[in-house]
Formats: structure tokens, sequence, C-alpha cells
């Protein structure tokens, strides 16, 4: 496939500057002195097998396809603070004031342009810093002047957007999402089914820009925005990315099913002290969250096809906002298992981890990716980027691929097939013949 390359600047649009973002720029620029390591990456330490096993071909993924290199990142963002990009990181506390000291320069000449946010969609948030428009219509296209004049300033040549901002309250599909004549309409009549995030979305899609959502709001997972992807010719990623105690989940869950253990009960909690955790002390907010949180463990384990081990199992999921962790939250599991001849058995994890730590490799990876994607011409829904999402977004009709190394394998042949390498089904007979 005819990929253009990755030459020129690439700015990377981050709609909130929280935790996520900030850990991921402050990480992007720490990388690009030397003083740190891009550890969870893919795109930056990730390799990949190609031909046979007996070949001896591993070569980075970075070394096959074309990816823009870190030295040509450039971030620009919007918040409801006014604070700048170094000021954001010590108010997220993820990163040590010691190494945001090194970066500081670079941090601090990111401002946040000004949001489009409205309360009604996260209650637990106020801020200065917010637009003033006639209406929705008019607030998306003040966002398409701030990307137009960022990419002037700067002299980008590509651009993605990346949805980093706070879990907005639950919601549906609707009329207004049918279409993009419907949505268009409903913009200007500043119809409330329209949340902050979608007109960020339609801003950039309308361009042509490849989006992605963080979060696990519903946001350009409608059709009006699916269709004009399709027009624009914009890939389209997420949603809500698989960090903590999920990332666990679709780690230990595949494996209990591989050996058709029967799960009776997996109950998760954690305690989380950063502002999402404020956010999703929201009743609204936190039913998004769980949303997504819940439908992992049922496509993993397809009750349809096993009822007997996993009909009836009992999903709890709980986020506690606790304010001395911070962002770092501590999760306990307790999964009931039961084994041969009907005997229970139990599993406990307890994880100790830093949510942004887990969650910026996957922004910058999901970044580079779908510019990638821009540039081989695969537009719309990109499913081999469900590796890195909660709820994958998928094509109407179709289930969502949950489990992360079947997601894994479908990322990597899809990289093969980029490049018009043989792709690799494990069959593995040619060793034996
Ligand atoms: N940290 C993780 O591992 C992880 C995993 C999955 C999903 N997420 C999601 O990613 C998002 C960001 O997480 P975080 O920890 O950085 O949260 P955060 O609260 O630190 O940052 C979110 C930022 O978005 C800003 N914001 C909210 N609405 C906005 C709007 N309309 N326009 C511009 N800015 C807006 C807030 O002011 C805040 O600074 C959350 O929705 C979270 O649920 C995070």
């Amino acid at each position: 496939m005819e990929i253009a390359p990755a030459k020129g600047k690439l700015g990377i649009l981050l709609v909130g500057l929280g935790a996520v973002s900030t850990t991921t720029i402050a990480g992007v620029f720490a990388v690009r002195k030397g003083i740190a390591r891009p550890i969870g990456s893919l795109t930056q330490m990730g390799t990949i097998r190609l031909g046979k096993r007996t070949e001896g071909r591993s070569p980075k993924i970075s070394d096959i396809v074309p990816l823009s290199s870190l030295d040509d990142v450039v971030f620009g963002g919007w918040d409801i603070f006014d604070e700048d990009c170094y000021a954001a990181a010590r108010t997220a506390g993820v990163l040590e004031p010691s190494l945001l000291e090194q970066v500081r320069p670079e941090l601090e000449q990111i401002r946040p342009w000004p949001a489009v946010f409205d309360q009604r969609y996260v209650k637990r948030l106020e801020g200065p810093n917010v637009k003033k428009g006639a209406n929705k219509k008019d607030l998306a296209d003040q966002v398409g002047a701030d990307i137009r004049k960022f990419k002037a300033d700067h002299q980008i040549d590509r651009l993605v957007m990346v949805w980093c901002g706070s879990t907005e309250v639950f919601a549906t599909e609707g009329p207004a999402h049918a279409s993009v004549e419907a949505f268009e309409r409903a913009l200007e009549r500043n119809d409330p089914s329209i949340p902050s995030s979608m007109v960020y979305a339609y801003a950039a899609i309308r361009e042509g820009i490849p989006y992605a959502n963080a979060a696990p709001n519903l946001t350009a997972d409608i059709p009006a925005l699916v269709e004009l992807a399709a027009r624009t010719r914009a890939p389209l990623a997420g949603k809500d990315l698989k960090t903590g105690q999920t990332l666990i989940k679709t780690i230990i869950a595949p494996g209990l099913k591989a050996r058709l253990l029967g799960v009776e009960g997996w109950y998760s909690t954690n305690i989380l002290g950063n502002r999402d955790g404020e956010v999703l002390d929201d009743p609204e907010s936190f039913k998004t969250k769980e949303e997504s949180k819940k439908s992992v463990l049922d496509y993993i384990l397809q009750p349809q096809l096993y009822p007997e081990l996993y009909e009836d199992l009992c999903h709890v999921v709980r986020i506690n906002y606790y304010p001395p962790r911070g962002d770092n939250k501590e999760g306990w599991d307790n999964i009931d298992i039961v084994g041969w001849l009907g005997y229970p058995m139990q599993l406990k994890i307890n994880f100790l981890c830093r949510d942004s730590i887990l969650a910026a490799p996957i922004v910058l990876d999901v970044a580079l990716f779908l510019d990638l994607a821009r540039r081989a011409g695969m537009h719309g829904i990109q499913e081999w980027l469900s590796f890195y999402f909660k709820s994958p977004v998928h094509a109407p009709g179709l289930y969502p691929e949950h489990d992360l190394f079947i997601q894994l394998m479908k990322l990597k042949n899809t990289l093969r097939y980029l490049k018009g390498e043989e792709l690799i089904t494990h069959l593995g007979r040619e060793y034996y013949d």
C-alpha cells in the first residue's frame, strides 16, 4: 500500500491539558532530550516479527512503517484552566518536579486556548478559560480557527486530535446524531444532545483531521461524525484508554477463558485521588465510565457460547474518590473462579498503578498511528487500534474485540499488511512439513 512519507511537522492537538495530556507532553520532551525512556510505547520501543520464525527478522516497528519522529511533534491544546502546561503538570502531580524542571521552558510555551465548555456535561468542574459563542456551530468554527492559527504559527504539515478532557455525563445516541445534516442543524440550534466533546470532534473531522477519544463519553462514535469522517477521509479511534484495572482485566480474562475456567464473580474496586477521580465522583460521569468498564468481560468471556461457565457472572465495578492518593491509584480485584467438577478458587489482584503513566504512551502511539493511517489512506474507524481502548469503536452490527492478545495480533498484522508483508496466522505447519 502506498504510504506518504512522514515529512514535516506533526501537530498533536490535545483537548484538556490535565494529568494524561501533561504526562504525555512532558514525557515526549524528556525522551527527546534523552533524559527518560518511552516505556510502554509500541511506536518507540516495539518490534515486529516479519516472515518465518527461521528468518530471524524482528525489526523495530518504527523501522518498517514511516512514523513521525518525536523531534517533529508539536503540541497544542485547550483547557478551561488557563495555566500553562508546566503549571498544569505541577497541578496534576504525576511527574516529579525534578523531571519537570528539565523540560520547563518547552512546557511553559504551551498555553491552552479557551475551551468549549458547558458545566451541564461535566458537573464537578468550573474554570475561567472558556469560549463564548452565538451557538455550538459558532464554537466549532472558533475551534477551527484555533487549529488553523496553530498550524500556520508553527508551520505544521499534518494534525491529529485526541480528546483527553474529563469524562462527560452519560449520553446515548439520538436524532441529532443520525446524519451530518441533522448534526449541523442541531449545532445551530444549540441542541443539548451535543456535548462539548462533539463540538471539538466535529471541528477536527470536518477538516479531515484524525480524531481519537481517550475518554468513555459519546463523541465521534455517532453516525453523523462517522459519515463526516467518510467524506473528509479522517481516521477515527476510541474510546477510553485501556489502563489500570481494565488493562489487567483484559490480560487475565482471556487466560481464564482460554482454559475454560468458570467465573462466578469479579469484584473490582479502586481508590483514586486526581481530578479525574473527582469528576467520576459525580454519578452521571461515573455511569459513562461504568458502562465502558463493564462491557469488557461480556465480550471476552462470551457467556452466550459458554452459559455454564459465565452466564451468572456477577461483575461489580467501583471507583472511590480518595484525594490523598492523587494519580497513584490502588485497585483490588477479587475473582471467584470455578474449576474441574465445580470446585471454587479465588484470585486476588492488588494493583498499585499510576494511571497517567500507563495512559501517556497510549496517547502518543494513537496519535502517531492515526497520522500513519491518514498517510496510508485509511479512513473511518481504525479497528486495529482497539488494542489501546476499553470500549473499542466498531462498525455497526459487529461485536468489538476486547482480548488484548487478539487486538495486538490485529495491530501487528495491519502493519504487515500496510507494508505488503506476509500476515502471521501462527499456523506454523511449514516448519514440520
Ligand atoms: N489516566 C488514565 O489512565 C485514563 C484512562 C482512561 C481514560 N482516561 C480519561 O481521560 C480523560 C483525562 O484524564 P485525566 O486523568 O487527564 O483527567 P484530568 O481531570 O487531569 O484532565 C482533564 C482535563 O480536561 C479539562 N477539560 C474538561 N472539559 C473540557 C473541555 N470541554 N474543553 C477543554 N478542556 C476540558 C479539565 O479542565 C482537565 O484539565 C478523562 O476523561 C479520563 O476518564 C484516563
